[in-house]
Protein backbone atom coordinates (compact mmCIF):
# COMPACT_ATOMS: atom_id res chain seq x y z
CA UNK A 1 0.00 0.00 0.00
CA UNK A 2 2.43 2.19 1.09
CA UNK A 3 3.27 3.15 -2.98
CA UNK A 4 -0.10 2.65 -3.94
CA UNK A 5 -2.13 5.82 -4.91
CA UNK A 6 -5.95 6.07 -4.23
CA UNK A 7 -8.83 8.07 -5.80
CA UNK A 8 -10.12 10.46 -3.13
CA UNK A 9 -13.09 12.26 -3.01
CA UNK A 10 -14.46 15.20 -0.72
CA UNK A 11 -18.03 15.77 -0.04
CA UNK A 12 -20.08 18.05 3.19
CA UNK A 13 -22.18 14.66 3.43
CA UNK A 14 -21.58 11.27 2.45
CA UNK A 15 -24.20 8.39 2.20
CA UNK A 16 -23.61 4.90 2.77
CA UNK A 17 -26.07 2.84 0.95
CA UNK A 18 -28.56 3.50 -1.93
CA UNK A 19 -31.90 1.55 -0.62
CA UNK A 20 -34.59 3.92 0.69
CA UNK A 21 -33.19 5.35 3.37
CA UNK A 22 -29.82 6.07 2.20
CA UNK A 23 -31.65 7.81 -1.16
CA UNK A 24 -34.11 10.11 0.91
CA UNK A 25 -30.89 11.35 2.86
CA UNK A 26 -28.65 11.99 -0.22
CA UNK A 27 -31.97 13.74 -1.62
CA UNK A 28 -32.61 16.23 1.88
CA UNK A 29 -29.18 16.72 2.13
CA UNK A 30 -28.50 17.76 -1.37
CA UNK A 31 -31.66 20.24 -0.74
CA UNK A 32 -29.74 21.95 2.11
CA UNK A 33 -27.53 23.00 -0.89
CA UNK A 34 -24.65 21.20 0.39
CA UNK A 35 -22.47 18.56 -1.61
CA UNK A 36 -23.56 14.86 -1.54
CA UNK A 37 -21.61 11.50 -1.97
CA UNK A 38 -23.97 8.36 -2.52
CA UNK A 39 -22.16 5.05 -1.73
CA UNK A 40 -23.86 1.01 -3.25
CA UNK A 41 -22.57 -1.33 -2.47
CA UNK A 42 -23.65 -3.07 -5.35
CA UNK A 43 -26.40 -0.84 -8.34
CA UNK A 44 -28.44 1.80 -7.53
CA UNK A 45 -31.59 0.67 -6.65
CA UNK A 46 -30.30 -2.90 -6.16
CA UNK A 47 -31.50 -3.10 -2.04
CA UNK A 48 -33.83 -4.87 0.39
CA UNK A 49 -36.55 -2.07 0.59
CA UNK A 50 -37.82 -3.37 -2.85
CA UNK A 51 -38.78 -6.46 -0.52
CA UNK A 52 -41.20 -4.27 1.51
CA UNK A 53 -44.22 -5.27 -1.04
CA UNK A 54 -47.23 -4.83 0.56
CA UNK A 55 -46.99 -1.38 1.55
CA UNK A 56 -45.83 1.94 3.30
CA UNK A 57 -47.83 2.08 6.76
CA UNK A 58 -49.14 5.79 7.33
CA UNK A 59 -52.68 7.03 9.17
CA UNK A 60 -54.10 8.68 6.07
CA UNK A 61 -57.58 7.76 6.91
CA UNK A 62 -57.86 7.24 2.98
CA UNK A 63 -60.18 4.05 3.63
CA UNK A 64 -60.57 4.44 7.46
CA UNK A 65 -61.37 8.19 8.55
CA UNK A 66 -61.09 7.04 12.16
CA UNK A 67 -57.30 6.29 11.65
CA UNK A 68 -54.57 8.83 12.85
CA UNK A 69 -50.90 9.49 14.31
CA UNK A 70 -52.38 8.43 17.28
CA UNK A 71 -53.70 5.28 16.72
CA UNK A 72 -50.46 4.41 14.70
CA UNK A 73 -48.32 5.54 17.87
CA UNK A 74 -50.44 2.91 19.51
CA UNK A 75 -50.28 0.01 17.21
CA UNK A 76 -46.24 0.86 16.54
CA UNK A 77 -45.51 0.88 20.83
CA UNK A 78 -47.42 -1.95 21.19
CA UNK A 79 -46.36 -4.07 18.10
CA UNK A 80 -42.78 -3.42 19.35
CA UNK A 81 -43.63 -4.51 22.94
CA UNK A 82 -42.97 -1.13 24.55
CA UNK A 83 -39.30 -0.49 24.24
CA UNK A 84 -39.43 1.27 21.29
CA UNK A 85 -37.64 4.78 21.58
CA UNK A 86 -41.33 6.66 22.15
CA UNK A 87 -40.04 9.63 20.32
CA UNK A 88 -38.92 7.62 17.29
CA UNK A 89 -41.98 6.22 17.21
CA UNK A 90 -44.09 9.21 17.47
CA UNK A 91 -42.39 11.28 14.86
CA UNK A 92 -42.54 8.57 12.67
CA UNK A 93 -46.47 8.20 13.14
CA UNK A 94 -46.84 12.01 12.44
CA UNK A 95 -44.69 12.26 9.44
CA UNK A 96 -45.78 9.42 7.44
CA UNK A 97 -48.84 10.50 5.72
CA UNK A 98 -46.52 13.61 4.30
CA UNK A 99 -43.79 11.30 3.14
CA UNK A 100 -46.19 9.33 1.32
CA UNK A 101 -47.81 12.49 0.13
CA UNK A 102 -44.60 13.63 -1.33
CA UNK A 103 -43.16 10.40 -2.87
CA UNK A 104 -46.53 10.78 -4.54
CA UNK A 105 -45.59 13.97 -6.02
CA UNK A 106 -42.43 12.43 -7.18
CA UNK A 107 -44.04 10.45 -9.12
CA UNK A 108 -44.80 7.43 -7.38
CA UNK A 109 -48.40 5.51 -8.92
CA UNK A 110 -49.85 4.10 -6.00
CA UNK A 111 -52.95 1.71 -6.56
CA UNK A 112 -56.34 3.88 -5.76
CA UNK A 113 -59.61 3.75 -3.88
CA UNK A 114 -63.11 4.18 -5.84
CA UNK A 115 -62.88 7.48 -4.44
CA UNK A 116 -59.58 7.84 -6.22
CA UNK A 117 -57.70 8.50 -3.09
CA UNK A 118 -54.22 6.44 -2.26
CA UNK A 119 -55.32 3.14 -1.57
CA UNK A 120 -54.55 1.28 1.96
CA UNK A 121 -54.74 -2.10 2.87
CA UNK A 122 -54.49 -4.17 6.13
CA UNK A 123 -51.73 -5.73 7.93
CA UNK A 124 -50.50 -7.30 10.82
CA UNK A 125 -51.07 -5.88 14.12
CA UNK A 126 -52.31 -2.07 12.71
CA UNK A 127 -55.65 -1.36 13.93
CA UNK A 128 -56.79 -0.26 10.24
CA UNK A 129 -55.85 -0.63 6.74
CA UNK A 130 -53.22 1.83 6.74
CA UNK A 131 -50.59 0.63 3.88
CA UNK A 132 -50.43 2.91 1.25
CA UNK A 133 -49.59 0.09 -1.82
CA UNK A 134 -48.56 -0.15 -5.31
CA UNK A 135 -49.84 -3.70 -5.62
CA UNK A 136 -47.12 -6.21 -4.21
CA UNK A 137 -44.53 -3.84 -5.47
CA UNK A 138 -44.99 -0.73 -3.36
CA UNK A 139 -40.68 -1.16 -1.87
CA UNK A 140 -39.59 -1.13 -6.29
CA UNK A 141 -42.20 1.47 -6.70
CA UNK A 142 -40.88 3.68 -3.92
CA UNK A 143 -37.01 2.95 -5.04
CA UNK A 144 -38.04 3.58 -8.61
CA UNK A 145 -39.14 7.15 -7.60
CA UNK A 146 -36.42 8.17 -5.46
CA UNK A 147 -34.38 6.97 -8.20
CA UNK A 148 -35.26 8.53 -10.91
CA UNK A 149 -36.04 12.04 -8.10
CA UNK A 150 -32.64 11.85 -6.58
CA UNK A 151 -30.63 11.35 -10.29
CA UNK A 152 -32.13 15.24 -10.94
CA UNK A 153 -30.63 16.43 -7.50
CA UNK A 154 -26.61 16.74 -8.18
CA UNK A 155 -25.36 13.66 -6.24
CA UNK A 156 -22.49 11.71 -6.81
CA UNK A 157 -23.56 8.32 -7.07
CA UNK A 158 -20.68 5.75 -6.34
CA UNK A 159 -22.21 2.04 -7.56
CA UNK A 160 -20.00 -1.64 -6.42
CA UNK A 161 -17.77 0.17 -4.21
CA UNK A 162 -17.68 -1.09 -0.31
CA UNK A 163 -16.94 0.71 2.53
CA UNK A 164 -14.37 -0.69 4.75
CA UNK A 165 -13.74 1.75 7.55
CA UNK A 166 -14.96 5.05 8.83
CA UNK A 167 -12.16 7.79 8.96
CA UNK A 168 -12.09 9.90 12.08
CA UNK A 169 -10.55 13.14 13.34
CA UNK A 170 -10.27 12.99 16.58
CA UNK A 171 -13.69 12.20 18.12
CA UNK A 172 -15.04 13.09 14.75
CA UNK A 173 -16.14 11.53 11.39
CA UNK A 174 -14.05 12.23 8.47
CA UNK A 175 -14.92 10.52 5.98
CA UNK A 176 -14.55 6.39 4.85
CA UNK A 177 -12.30 4.20 3.23
CA UNK A 178 -13.30 1.56 0.92
CA UNK A 179 -12.50 -0.49 -2.25
CA UNK A 180 -14.14 -0.32 -5.82
CA UNK A 181 -15.77 -4.09 -6.19
CA UNK A 182 -14.69 -4.32 -10.04
CA UNK A 183 -11.43 -3.52 -9.91
CA UNK A 184 -10.15 -4.15 -6.00
CA UNK A 185 -8.37 -0.47 -6.04
CA UNK A 186 -8.99 1.61 -3.01
CA UNK A 187 -10.90 4.84 -2.45
CA UNK A 188 -11.03 7.81 0.01
CA UNK A 189 -13.70 9.96 0.70
CA UNK A 190 -13.12 12.51 3.13
CA UNK A 191 -16.34 13.86 4.46
CA UNK A 192 -17.64 16.36 7.18
CA UNK A 193 -20.54 13.88 8.26
CA UNK A 194 -21.54 10.40 7.19
CA UNK A 195 -24.81 8.55 6.91
CA UNK A 196 -25.18 5.20 7.40
CA UNK A 197 -28.41 3.79 5.48
CA UNK A 198 -26.59 0.24 5.04
CA UNK A 199 -29.67 -1.90 6.06
CA UNK A 200 -29.79 -5.51 7.89
CA UNK A 201 -27.52 -8.38 8.70
CA UNK A 202 -29.47 -11.11 7.12
CA UNK A 203 -26.63 -12.80 5.89
CA UNK A 204 -25.61 -13.87 9.08
CA UNK A 205 -28.72 -16.68 8.70
CA UNK A 206 -29.20 -19.08 6.39
CA UNK A 207 -32.49 -18.73 5.13
CA UNK A 208 -33.33 -14.42 4.85
CA UNK A 209 -34.93 -12.89 2.40
CA UNK A 210 -31.66 -10.53 2.43
CA UNK A 211 -29.57 -10.81 -0.48
CA UNK A 212 -25.85 -10.98 -0.30
CA UNK A 213 -25.09 -7.02 0.62
CA UNK A 214 -26.53 -7.06 3.62
CA UNK A 215 -23.85 -8.49 6.04
CA UNK A 216 -23.97 -6.00 9.19
CA UNK A 217 -21.87 -3.48 7.56
CA UNK A 218 -22.92 -0.14 9.18
CA UNK A 219 -23.77 -1.69 12.36
CA UNK A 220 -20.36 -3.01 12.48
CA UNK A 221 -18.48 0.12 11.00
CA UNK A 222 -20.52 2.24 13.59
CA UNK A 223 -19.35 0.27 16.57
CA UNK A 224 -15.96 0.38 15.18
CA UNK A 225 -15.90 3.84 15.14
CA UNK A 226 -16.94 4.04 18.45
CA UNK A 227 -20.58 4.26 18.51
CA UNK A 228 -23.49 2.17 20.12
CA UNK A 229 -25.53 0.03 19.17
CA UNK A 230 -28.77 -1.16 21.07
CA UNK A 231 -31.72 -4.08 20.61
CA UNK A 232 -29.36 -6.33 18.78
CA UNK A 233 -31.28 -9.15 20.53
CA UNK A 234 -34.41 -8.66 18.35
CA UNK A 235 -34.17 -9.80 15.23
CA UNK A 236 -37.39 -10.48 12.88
CA UNK A 237 -38.29 -13.74 11.90
CA UNK A 238 -41.54 -12.37 8.73
CA UNK A 239 -43.34 -15.88 9.15
CA UNK A 240 -44.02 -16.01 5.76
CA UNK A 241 -41.71 -17.03 2.74
CA UNK A 242 -41.30 -19.32 -0.28
CA UNK A 243 -40.01 -22.94 1.83
CA UNK A 244 -40.07 -25.05 -2.13
CA UNK A 245 -37.89 -25.68 -4.33
CA UNK A 246 -35.13 -25.19 -2.42
CA UNK A 247 -33.31 -22.76 -4.48
CA UNK A 248 -35.99 -20.00 -3.70
CA UNK A 249 -35.98 -20.74 -0.12
CA UNK A 250 -36.40 -17.98 1.83
CA UNK A 251 -38.08 -15.80 -1.16
CA UNK A 252 -40.54 -13.47 0.41
CA UNK A 253 -44.21 -14.09 0.30
CA UNK A 254 -45.36 -10.75 1.12
CA UNK A 255 -47.61 -10.07 4.22
CA UNK A 256 -50.40 -8.39 1.96
CA UNK A 257 -51.49 -11.90 1.30
CA UNK A 258 -52.41 -12.30 4.04
CA UNK A 259 -53.70 -8.60 4.14
CA UNK A 260 -56.11 -8.67 1.18
CA UNK A 261 -57.62 -11.96 2.87
CA UNK A 262 -55.62 -15.10 3.17
CA UNK A 263 -55.46 -17.44 6.13
CA UNK A 264 -52.88 -19.97 7.26
CA UNK A 265 -53.54 -23.32 7.70
CA UNK A 266 -51.84 -26.70 8.98
CA UNK A 267 -52.08 -29.81 7.13
CA UNK A 268 -55.15 -30.70 8.21
CA UNK A 269 -56.88 -27.67 7.10
CA UNK A 270 -57.12 -26.08 10.25
CA UNK A 271 -56.36 -22.64 10.48
CA UNK A 272 -54.49 -23.07 13.36
CA UNK A 273 -54.06 -19.18 14.33
CA UNK A 274 -57.15 -19.77 16.52
CA UNK A 275 -54.87 -21.44 19.05
CA UNK A 276 -52.17 -18.83 19.20
CA UNK A 277 -53.54 -15.45 20.75
CA UNK A 278 -51.65 -14.11 23.21
CA UNK A 279 -53.44 -12.59 26.18
CA UNK A 280 -52.10 -8.90 24.90
CA UNK A 281 -54.11 -9.18 22.12
CA UNK A 282 -57.42 -11.06 23.25
CA UNK A 283 -60.80 -9.48 22.22
CA UNK A 284 -59.30 -7.32 19.85
CA UNK A 285 -58.60 -10.91 17.44
CA UNK A 286 -61.28 -12.83 16.81
CA UNK A 287 -61.12 -15.99 18.29
CA UNK A 288 -63.36 -18.28 16.35
CA UNK A 289 -63.91 -18.95 12.47
CA UNK A 290 -67.50 -17.54 12.62
CA UNK A 291 -66.50 -14.44 14.51
CA UNK A 292 -63.19 -14.28 11.76
CA UNK A 293 -65.68 -14.53 8.78
CA UNK A 294 -68.08 -12.14 9.81
CA UNK A 295 -65.74 -9.46 10.51
CA UNK A 296 -64.27 -10.22 7.50
CA UNK A 297 -66.94 -10.13 5.35
CA UNK A 298 -68.07 -6.41 7.29
CA UNK A 299 -66.74 -3.69 5.70
CA UNK A 300 -67.48 -1.63 8.92
CA UNK A 301 -65.80 -3.68 10.88
CA UNK A 302 -61.60 -3.30 11.29
CA UNK A 303 -61.09 -6.22 13.46
CA UNK A 304 -58.53 -8.59 12.95
CA UNK A 305 -58.53 -12.19 12.35
CA UNK A 306 -55.25 -13.92 14.50
CA UNK A 307 -53.89 -14.07 11.01
CA UNK A 308 -53.00 -10.90 11.40
CA UNK A 309 -51.33 -10.75 14.45
CA UNK A 310 -47.59 -9.19 14.82
CA UNK A 311 -45.21 -11.05 12.75
CA UNK A 312 -42.94 -12.54 15.74
CA UNK A 313 -46.21 -13.85 17.17
CA UNK A 314 -47.30 -15.55 13.67
CA UNK A 315 -43.92 -16.57 13.47
CA UNK A 316 -43.75 -18.84 16.43
CA UNK A 317 -46.94 -20.17 15.83
CA UNK A 318 -46.18 -21.25 12.28
CA UNK A 319 -42.50 -23.12 13.82
CA UNK A 320 -44.66 -24.51 16.67
CA UNK A 321 -47.45 -26.44 14.03
CA UNK A 322 -44.10 -27.77 12.01
CA UNK A 323 -42.74 -28.72 15.21
CA UNK A 324 -46.43 -30.75 16.47
CA UNK A 325 -45.79 -32.75 12.50
CA UNK A 326 -48.81 -30.50 11.50
CA UNK A 327 -46.46 -28.59 8.93
CA UNK A 328 -46.87 -28.62 4.93
CA UNK A 329 -44.32 -31.45 3.19
CA UNK A 330 -41.95 -29.56 3.00
CA UNK A 331 -41.70 -27.98 6.40
CA UNK A 332 -44.09 -24.73 6.14
CA UNK A 333 -47.50 -24.30 6.50
CA UNK A 334 -50.54 -23.78 3.94
CA UNK A 335 -51.73 -19.84 3.19
CA UNK A 336 -54.49 -20.27 1.36
CA UNK A 337 -56.01 -16.98 -0.60
CA UNK A 338 -57.91 -18.82 -3.21
CA UNK A 339 -60.59 -19.60 -0.96
CA UNK A 340 -61.37 -16.61 -0.48
CA UNK A 341 -60.75 -14.21 -3.08
CA UNK A 342 -61.39 -15.09 -6.88
CA UNK A 343 -58.84 -15.27 -9.56
CA UNK A 344 -58.90 -11.72 -10.72
CA UNK A 345 -58.70 -10.23 -7.56
CA UNK A 346 -55.51 -12.16 -6.67
CA UNK A 347 -53.95 -11.40 -10.01
CA UNK A 348 -54.91 -7.71 -9.81
CA UNK A 349 -53.54 -6.76 -6.15
CA UNK A 350 -50.85 -9.50 -6.06
CA UNK A 351 -49.16 -9.79 -8.99
CA UNK A 352 -45.91 -10.25 -8.25
CA UNK A 353 -46.68 -13.16 -5.63
CA UNK A 354 -48.95 -14.94 -8.64
CA UNK A 355 -46.27 -14.90 -11.10
CA UNK A 356 -43.64 -15.53 -7.80
CA UNK A 357 -45.56 -19.30 -7.17
CA UNK A 358 -46.39 -19.66 -11.31
CA UNK A 359 -43.02 -19.86 -12.46
CA UNK A 360 -40.44 -20.43 -9.61
CA UNK A 361 -42.99 -23.22 -8.19
CA UNK A 362 -45.02 -23.90 -11.03
CA UNK A 363 -47.96 -23.52 -7.97
CA UNK A 364 -51.11 -21.39 -9.06
CA UNK A 365 -52.10 -19.44 -6.39
CA UNK A 366 -55.73 -18.68 -7.53
CA UNK A 367 -55.83 -22.01 -7.42
CA UNK A 368 -54.32 -23.62 -4.63
CA UNK A 369 -52.35 -22.69 -1.64
CA UNK A 370 -48.45 -21.57 -1.09
CA UNK A 371 -46.21 -23.04 0.91
CA UNK A 372 -44.91 -21.16 3.48
CA UNK A 373 -42.70 -20.69 6.34
CA UNK A 374 -40.61 -17.54 8.34
CA UNK A 375 -36.97 -16.50 8.04
CA UNK A 376 -34.72 -13.87 8.85
CA UNK A 377 -36.26 -10.67 7.70
CA UNK A 378 -35.02 -7.49 9.49
CA UNK A 379 -33.42 -6.81 12.44
CA UNK A 380 -35.10 -3.79 15.01
CA UNK A 381 -31.90 -3.38 16.86
CA UNK A 382 -28.75 -1.30 15.29
CA UNK A 383 -27.14 2.09 15.32
CA UNK A 384 -27.98 4.20 19.06
CA UNK A 385 -29.49 7.23 17.55
CA UNK A 386 -30.76 10.38 18.54
CA UNK A 387 -34.49 10.32 18.08
CA UNK A 388 -35.01 14.22 16.53
CA UNK A 389 -31.84 14.03 13.97
CA UNK A 390 -30.63 10.43 13.61
CA UNK A 391 -27.12 11.62 15.44
CA UNK A 392 -25.16 8.54 16.57
CA UNK A 393 -23.41 8.23 20.00
CA UNK A 394 -19.98 9.75 17.37
CA UNK A 395 -20.27 13.08 16.47
CA UNK A 396 -20.80 13.66 12.48
CA UNK A 397 -22.20 9.93 12.45
CA UNK A 398 -25.91 9.76 11.75
CA UNK A 399 -27.71 6.12 10.84
CA UNK A 400 -31.53 5.75 9.19
CA UNK A 401 -33.59 2.90 8.36
CA UNK A 402 -32.70 -0.87 9.15
CA UNK A 403 -28.63 0.36 10.53
CA UNK A 404 -30.44 2.43 13.36
CA UNK A 405 -31.99 0.47 16.41
CA UNK A 406 -34.62 2.19 18.39
CA UNK A 407 -37.92 2.81 16.59
CA UNK A 408 -39.24 -1.05 16.18
CA UNK A 409 -38.96 -1.54 19.58
CA UNK A 410 -38.87 -5.56 19.81
CA UNK A 411 -40.65 -6.37 16.85
CA UNK A 412 -41.57 -4.11 14.11
CA UNK A 413 -45.08 -4.11 12.05
CA UNK A 414 -44.89 -4.84 8.52
CA UNK A 415 -44.70 -1.99 6.33
CA UNK A 416 -43.49 0.54 9.14
CA UNK A 417 -40.18 0.15 7.64
CA UNK A 418 -40.75 1.65 4.28
CA UNK A 419 -42.42 4.84 6.39
CA UNK A 420 -39.39 4.38 8.92
CA UNK A 421 -36.90 4.84 6.50
CA UNK A 422 -38.93 8.02 4.62
CA UNK A 423 -38.95 9.24 8.25
CA UNK A 424 -35.50 9.12 9.57
CA UNK A 425 -33.86 9.12 6.12
CA UNK A 426 -35.00 12.67 5.29
CA UNK A 427 -33.90 13.90 8.90
CA UNK A 428 -30.41 11.87 8.72
CA UNK A 429 -29.87 13.87 5.31
CA UNK A 430 -31.22 17.44 6.84
CA UNK A 431 -29.36 17.15 9.81
CA UNK A 432 -26.03 15.95 8.60
CA UNK A 433 -26.17 18.89 5.88
CA UNK A 434 -26.71 21.03 8.76
CA UNK A 435 -24.12 19.23 10.89
CA UNK A 436 -21.85 19.96 7.93
CA UNK A 437 -22.71 23.14 7.49
CA UNK A 438 -21.43 24.38 11.21
CA UNK A 439 -18.66 22.30 12.09
CA UNK A 440 -15.27 24.42 12.50
CA UNK A 441 -12.22 24.15 10.66
CA UNK A 442 -10.99 21.60 8.20
CA UNK A 443 -11.36 17.96 8.81
CA UNK A 444 -8.25 15.98 7.70
CA UNK A 445 -7.93 12.38 7.39
CA UNK A 446 -4.99 10.90 8.65
CA UNK A 447 -2.84 9.12 6.12
CA UNK A 448 -1.80 6.37 9.02
CA UNK A 449 -5.39 5.21 9.69
CA UNK A 450 -6.33 4.87 5.77
CA UNK A 451 -2.79 2.85 5.72
CA UNK A 452 -3.77 0.81 8.49
CA UNK A 453 -6.75 -0.30 6.89
CA UNK A 454 -5.63 -0.77 3.65
CA UNK A 455 -2.81 -3.08 5.28
CA UNK A 456 -5.67 -4.91 6.78
CA UNK A 457 -8.29 -5.33 3.92
CA UNK A 458 -4.96 -7.02 1.70
CA UNK A 459 -4.31 -9.14 4.27
CA UNK A 460 -6.28 -11.96 2.87
CA UNK A 461 -4.08 -12.10 -0.49
CA UNK A 462 -0.95 -12.66 1.83
CA UNK A 463 -2.50 -16.32 2.53
CA UNK A 464 -4.06 -18.11 -0.50
CA UNK A 465 -4.30 -21.03 1.13
CA UNK A 466 -5.94 -19.57 4.55
CA UNK A 467 -8.99 -20.46 5.53
CA UNK A 468 -12.05 -20.44 2.98
CA UNK A 469 -13.95 -17.24 3.62
CA UNK A 470 -17.01 -19.11 2.34
CA UNK A 471 -17.06 -22.42 4.73
CA UNK A 472 -16.77 -19.86 7.65
CA UNK A 473 -19.49 -17.49 6.20
CA UNK A 474 -21.64 -20.93 5.97
CA UNK A 475 -20.87 -22.17 9.79
CA UNK A 476 -21.75 -18.81 10.39
CA UNK A 477 -25.06 -19.12 8.96
CA UNK A 478 -25.36 -22.79 10.34
CA UNK A 479 -25.05 -21.57 13.87
CA UNK A 480 -27.05 -18.49 13.81
CA UNK A 481 -29.88 -20.50 12.18
CA UNK A 482 -29.89 -23.64 14.83
CA UNK A 483 -28.87 -21.23 18.13
CA UNK A 484 -29.74 -17.73 17.63
CA UNK A 485 -33.69 -18.47 15.62
CA UNK A 486 -36.89 -17.52 16.70
CA UNK A 487 -36.39 -19.16 19.62
CA UNK A 488 -33.20 -19.57 21.69
CA UNK A 489 -32.04 -20.93 25.19
CA UNK A 490 -28.85 -20.00 27.51
CA UNK A 491 -27.20 -23.56 26.59
CA UNK A 492 -27.40 -22.17 22.72
CA UNK A 493 -26.88 -19.26 23.31
CA UNK A 494 -23.91 -20.04 24.99
CA UNK A 495 -23.08 -22.29 22.18
CA UNK A 496 -22.79 -20.00 19.61
CA UNK A 497 -20.83 -17.49 21.36
CA UNK A 498 -18.48 -20.23 21.51
CA UNK A 499 -18.66 -21.28 17.89
CA UNK A 500 -18.63 -17.60 17.29
CA UNK A 501 -15.43 -17.19 18.97
CA UNK A 502 -13.80 -19.88 17.26
CA UNK A 503 -14.56 -18.49 13.70
CA UNK A 504 -13.30 -15.06 14.46
CA UNK A 505 -9.96 -17.01 15.57
CA UNK A 506 -9.98 -18.73 11.79
CA UNK A 507 -11.24 -16.11 10.18
CA UNK A 508 -7.91 -13.91 11.44
CA UNK A 509 -6.72 -16.78 8.58
CA UNK A 510 -8.63 -16.13 6.46
CA UNK A 511 -6.92 -16.62 2.68
CA UNK A 512 -7.93 -15.24 -1.00
CA UNK A 513 -6.08 -16.07 -4.56
CA UNK A 514 -6.21 -14.54 -7.61
CA UNK A 515 -6.10 -10.70 -7.73
CA UNK A 516 -7.91 -7.70 -7.15
CA UNK A 517 -9.81 -7.36 -9.74
CA UNK A 518 -13.64 -8.74 -9.04
CA UNK A 519 -12.85 -11.28 -6.93
CA UNK A 520 -15.71 -12.58 -4.99
CA UNK A 521 -13.59 -14.31 -2.74
CA UNK A 522 -11.73 -11.69 -1.36
CA UNK A 523 -15.08 -9.83 -0.30
CA UNK A 524 -16.42 -12.46 1.46
CA UNK A 525 -13.15 -12.55 3.27
CA UNK A 526 -13.51 -9.01 3.90
CA UNK A 527 -17.63 -9.14 4.68
CA UNK A 528 -16.94 -11.91 7.50
CA UNK A 529 -15.32 -9.64 9.65
CA UNK A 530 -19.00 -7.75 9.63
CA UNK A 531 -21.11 -10.67 9.31
CA UNK A 532 -19.05 -12.38 12.73
CA UNK A 533 -19.37 -8.42 14.75
CA UNK A 534 -22.78 -8.52 14.18
CA UNK A 535 -23.79 -12.20 15.14
CA UNK A 536 -21.21 -11.82 18.49
CA UNK A 537 -23.54 -8.52 19.03
CA UNK A 538 -27.11 -10.12 18.50
CA UNK A 539 -25.74 -13.62 20.88
CA UNK A 540 -24.43 -11.83 23.17
CA UNK A 541 -27.83 -9.39 23.46
CA UNK A 542 -29.57 -12.07 23.32
CA UNK A 543 -27.81 -14.19 25.70
CA UNK A 544 -28.39 -10.99 28.15
CA UNK A 545 -32.26 -10.40 27.93
CA UNK A 546 -33.65 -13.03 30.16
CA UNK A 547 -37.26 -13.16 29.00
CA UNK A 548 -39.29 -13.49 26.35
CA UNK A 549 -40.37 -10.14 23.59
CA UNK A 550 -41.04 -9.69 20.46
CA UNK A 551 -39.02 -10.98 18.56
CA UNK A 552 -36.82 -12.32 21.02
CA UNK A 553 -38.28 -15.53 22.12
CA UNK A 554 -36.20 -17.65 25.55
CA UNK A 555 -37.64 -20.60 26.10
CA UNK A 556 -35.74 -20.78 29.25
CA UNK A 557 -37.58 -16.94 29.93
CA UNK A 558 -41.03 -17.79 28.51
CA UNK A 559 -42.50 -14.82 29.49
CA UNK A 560 -41.84 -11.25 29.34
CA UNK A 561 -40.44 -9.08 32.45
CA UNK A 562 -41.44 -5.83 33.45
CA UNK A 563 -37.82 -5.33 34.54
CA UNK A 564 -36.97 -5.72 31.31
CA UNK A 565 -39.18 -3.68 29.71
CA UNK A 566 -38.03 -0.44 31.02
CA UNK A 567 -34.06 -1.39 29.48
CA UNK A 568 -32.17 -1.23 26.14
CA UNK A 569 -28.83 -3.50 25.80
CA UNK A 570 -26.32 -1.67 24.75
CA UNK A 571 -23.36 -2.48 23.16
CA UNK A 572 -20.02 -1.26 22.47
CA UNK A 573 -16.69 -1.92 21.47
CA UNK A 574 -13.91 0.75 23.09
CA UNK A 575 -10.52 -0.95 23.34
CA UNK A 576 -10.61 -4.30 22.29
CA UNK A 577 -13.67 -6.98 22.98
CA UNK A 578 -17.58 -6.11 22.55
CA UNK A 579 -19.14 -4.82 26.20
CA UNK A 580 -22.76 -4.93 27.15
CA UNK A 581 -24.72 -2.79 29.46
CA UNK A 582 -28.24 -1.84 30.36
CA UNK A 583 -29.42 1.70 30.11
CA UNK A 584 -32.84 2.70 31.25
CA UNK A 585 -35.61 3.44 27.83
CA UNK A 586 -36.08 7.19 27.68
CA UNK A 587 -39.33 7.86 29.79
CA UNK A 588 -42.28 8.42 27.87
CA UNK A 589 -44.55 11.64 28.39
CA UNK A 590 -48.07 10.98 30.65
CA UNK A 591 -49.75 12.24 27.63
CA UNK A 592 -48.22 9.52 24.86
CA UNK A 593 -48.28 6.77 27.83
CA UNK A 594 -52.11 7.26 27.99
CA UNK A 595 -52.42 6.61 24.70
CA UNK A 596 -50.52 3.28 24.41
CA UNK A 597 -52.87 2.28 27.54
CA UNK A 598 -56.21 2.77 25.49
CA UNK A 599 -58.01 -0.51 24.17
CA UNK A 600 -58.70 -0.81 20.86
O1 LIG B 1 -44.61 -8.65 3.72
C1 LIG B 1 -44.16 -7.62 3.23
O2 LIG B 1 -44.64 -7.10 2.21
C2 LIG B 1 -43.03 -6.96 3.91
C3 LIG B 1 -43.18 -5.76 4.36
C4 LIG B 1 -42.26 -5.21 5.37
O3 LIG B 1 -41.30 -5.89 5.76
O4 LIG B 1 -42.51 -4.12 5.86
Amino acid sequence: MANESYETHEHDVLVIGAGGAGLRAAIEAAAQGVSVGLVCKSLLGKAHTVMAEGGIAAAMGNVWPEDNWQVHFRDTMRGGRMVNNWRMAQLHAQEAPERVLELERWGALFDRTKDGLISQRDFGGHRYARLAHVGDRTGLEMIRTLQYHGIHQGIDVYMECKVERLMKDGDRISGAFGYWRDTGKFVLFKAKAVVLATGGIGKAWKITSNSWEYTGDGQSLALWAGADLIDMEFVQFHPTHMVWPPSVAGLLVTEGVRGDGGTLKNKDGERFMFNYIPEYYKGETADNIEEAERWYTDKKNNRRTPDLLPRDMVARAIRAEVKAGRGSPHGGVFLDICTRRPADYIRKRLPSMYHQFKELADVDITKEPMEVGPAQHYVMGGVRVDADSTAATVPGLCAAGEAAGGMHGSNRLGGNSLSDLLVFGRRAGLYAALYAKNVGGRLSVDAGQVEAVARETLEPFDRPAGENPYAIQAELQETMQNLVGIIRTEAELKEALKKIEALKARAKNVGAGGGRTYNPGWHTALDVRSLLTVAECCAMAALERTESRGGHTRDDHPYSDDTWGTVNVVLSERGGGISLRREPLPKMPDELNALVQEKA
